[in-house]
């Protein structure tokens, strides 16, 4: 099987690197030269990381990087068995991408999102097989967390989804819940407003960052605190799935807090730029 993924930031490269993995032929796309060369090198540090902890022989580290091709050209998607999008939270980008691949790929046997926020049917409907396209959301670090959320739009058919579950559970090996396709499905319908009450109460002076995270840890026996895990998923990404939970439900648990909307202005997006709440810069 050979599997498109197209976008290879954090949770991309992730997927690819699992698909690989589990002895599936991958083709990653992204925007230019430079970030391809990023990707493959975050792949391989990863891959080599796996090794050093002895959950991979260096003989399956070798055959899963031969697996992947990389390519700035979505054309050379072409011939692929299925897609999987993981690029930008950009609702305008996710459907001009999406009635890409279905000129590309007219035999797919799905189109899958990995968006967290943007509802499945919007990308369905600029395509003309709406019933293919449904969203598998992994979860960050994708090679760590078994969870992938299966999400059906009221188009997808029976097929696809019994194809994705297949994909996601017998060949990836991972667990599968099923979502309706509503903002933040279920696992960030939960997550989301949790984190920005914790960036909240940061904000309002209530206590440290360092106390409210500790708090949690130490006291729910969470394995990261709050804010920690807000810089773990990127400030840009939260930003983002915030502002599409309060549109779609309109709950104020869902208001992005400004002290998030200047942490993005200032570019301070977490782990991936080296700094968020906390800085990462010497790591
Ligand atoms: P990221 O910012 O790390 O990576 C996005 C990548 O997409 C970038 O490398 C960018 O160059 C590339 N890209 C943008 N437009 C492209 C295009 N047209 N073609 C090819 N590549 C393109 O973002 P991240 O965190 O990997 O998120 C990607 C998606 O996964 C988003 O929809 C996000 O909501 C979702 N997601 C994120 C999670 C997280 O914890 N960060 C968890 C689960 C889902």
């Amino acid at each position: 099987m050979r599997i498109g993924v197209v976008g290879g930031g954090l949770m991309g490269s992730g997927i690819a690197e699992v698909c690989a993995r589990s002895g599936v032929d991958v083709t990653l796309v992204e925007v230019d030269d430079d970030r391809v060369e990023r990707t493959r090198a975050a792949i391989d540090k990863s891959l080599h990381r796996a090794v050093r902890s002895g959950k991979l022989s260096d003989d399956d580290c070798a055959a899963a990087t031969e697996r992947i091709a990389y390519s700035s050209s979505l054309d050379d998607l072409d011939g692929s068995d299925a897609a999987i999008e993981a690029i930008v939270e950009d609702e305008e980008a996710k459907r001009d991408l999406f009635s890409r691949l279905d000129a590309i790929l007219p035999d797919a046997d799905f189109l899958a999102s990995n968006t967290s926020s943007v509802p499945i049917m919007k990308l369905g409907a600029g395509t003309r097989r709406p019933e293919r396209v449904l969203g598998l959301h992994f979860f960050n670090p994708v090679p760590v967390l078994p969870l992938v959320e299966v999400v059906r739009s009221i188009m997808t058919d029976e097929e696809t989804l019994v194809r994705a579950h297949d994909f996601a559970e017998k060949t990836l090996g991972k667990t599968t819940i099923d979502s309706q396709d509503r903002a933040g499905f279920v696992v960030n319908a939960l997550l989301i407003p949790y984190v920005l009450s914790a960036i909240r109460m940061y904000e309002s002076g209530f206590a440290s960052k360092e106390d409210i995270d500790e708090g949690m840890v130490k006291g729910c026996a969470h394995p990261m605190g709050p804010l920690a895990l807000a810089d773990l998923i990127g400030l840009d990404t939260l930003l983002a799935v915030s502002e599409s939970l309060y549109e779609e439900f309109r709950d104020p648990s869902s208001v992005a807090p400004p002290l998030l909307n200047r942490r993005v202005e200032a570019g301070l997006l977490g782990r991936k730029s080296g700094r968020g709440f906390y800085d990462y810069s010497g790591r």
